[in-house]
C-alpha cells in the first residue's frame, strides 16, 4: 500500500500527467492501483469517466482537504498501490497528503522556475517531516524532457540539485505525444493505438521505466536499469537511448 504523492506548486509541471503514467504502468502489472485525484480542476477524474479503465485502476475524487486523510487512509486499505495527484499551490490538502506519503515526486521540466518551485516543493516536504517526525522520501522527477537535446538549462538545473542534495529520478519522462494522447483520446496508455499516436511503444517504456524506479524508491532498493539506461562516464542518463 505504498501512498505516492505528486506534488508541485508550479501549475503544468507534468504532475497529472506523471500520476496517470505511474497509475497506467502499475495497474498493467495486475496491481490493484487507486489514484486520488485531489486537483480542484479534476483533470484525473474527467480522465477516468471517458477512459475504460481496467477493474484493478480505480480513480477517487477528493472532496475536500476535511476528507483527504480518510480517502488516503480508505485507498491504502484497499489498494497495494496509491497515488494521490495534487494542485499545483501549496494548500491544507497538499500538507496532508504529503504528510502521508511513502514517496513524493516533484515533477520539473528543464526550467529556472520550475526548480525554484521545486525547491519550495522540497521545503514542504522537509516541514512535514518535522512536523510529524518521520522520514517522507521524495525525488525530483525531469518531465517533457527532449530525447535529443540535453540543454545547458537542464544540465545547470540538474547541477543545482545535486548539490542540494536532492535525490533526482534517472528516468526522465520525455516528451510524448502519446502522454498527451490519453487525455485527449479519454485512453489508458495501454488501449492506444497508433492511429491515436506514434512511438506508443517507447512512451510505454519510459513511463514503466519510472514505475519501476519510483517503486524502487519506496522499497528502499537501489535503481538501476541496465536494460534501458547507459550510466555514461558523468554518471548522467542517456536518454536518448531509450527515445
Ligand atoms: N511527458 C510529457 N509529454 C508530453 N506532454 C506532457 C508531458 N507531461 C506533461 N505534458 C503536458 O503538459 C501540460 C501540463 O501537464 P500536467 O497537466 O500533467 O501538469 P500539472 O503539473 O498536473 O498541471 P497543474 O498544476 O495545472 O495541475 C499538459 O498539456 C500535458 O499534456
Ligand atoms: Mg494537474
Amino acid at each position: 500500500m505504498p501512498i505516492i504523492v505528486f506534488a508541485s506548486s508550479k501549475g503544468g509541471a507534468g504532475k497529472s500527467t506523471s500520476a496517470c503514467l505511474l497509475a497506467n504502468a502499475l495497474a498493467n502489472t495486475g496491481a490493484n492501483v487507486t489514484v486520488i485525484d485531489a486537483d480542484p480542476n479534476r483533470p484525473l477524474t474527467r480522465w477516468a469517466s471517458h477512459a475504460k479503465l481496467p477493474d484493478n485502476l480505480k480513480v477517487v475524487t477528493n472532496k475536500d482537504e476535511s476528507t483527504i486523510l480518510a480517502e488516503i487512509k480508505e485507498s491504502a486499505a484497499n489498494s497495494e498501490f496509491v497515488i494521490v495527484d495534487l494542485e499545483g499551490v501549496a494548500s491544507v490538502t497538499v500538507s496532508y497528503a504529503i504528510s502521508r506519503a511513502n514517496l513524493v515526486v516533484i515533477p520539473v521540466q528543464g526550467s529556472h522556475l520550475d526548480a525554484v518551485e521545486a525547491a519550495k516543493a522540497v521545503r514542504l516536504v522537509r516541514n512535514q517531516e518535522e512536523a510529524f517526525e518521520r522520514k517522507i522520501p521524495f525525488a525530483i522527477l525531469f518531465t517533457r524532457t527532449s530525447p535529443a537535446i540535453r540543454g545547458r538549462t537542464l544540465a545547470s538545473i540538474e547541477q543545482n540539485f545535486k548539490e542540494a542534495g536532492y535525490p533526482v529520478f534517472t528516468t526522465q519522462l520525455l516528451e510524448r505525444e502519446a502522454y498527451k494522447a490519453i487525455f485527449s483520446c479519454g485512453k489508458t496508455l495501454y488501449q492506444l493505438t497508433s492511429s491515436h499516436s506514434s512511438n506508443i511503444d517507447k512512451a510505454v517504456r519510459n513511463s514503466e521505466q519510472f514505475a519501476l524506479e519510483s517503486i524502487r524508491i519506496v522499497r528502499g532498493l537501489p535503481v538501476e536499469h541496465p536494460d534501458s539506461l547507459d550510466h555514461g562516464q558523468d554518471d548522467k542518463p542517456n536518454v536518448a537511448e531509450i527515445a
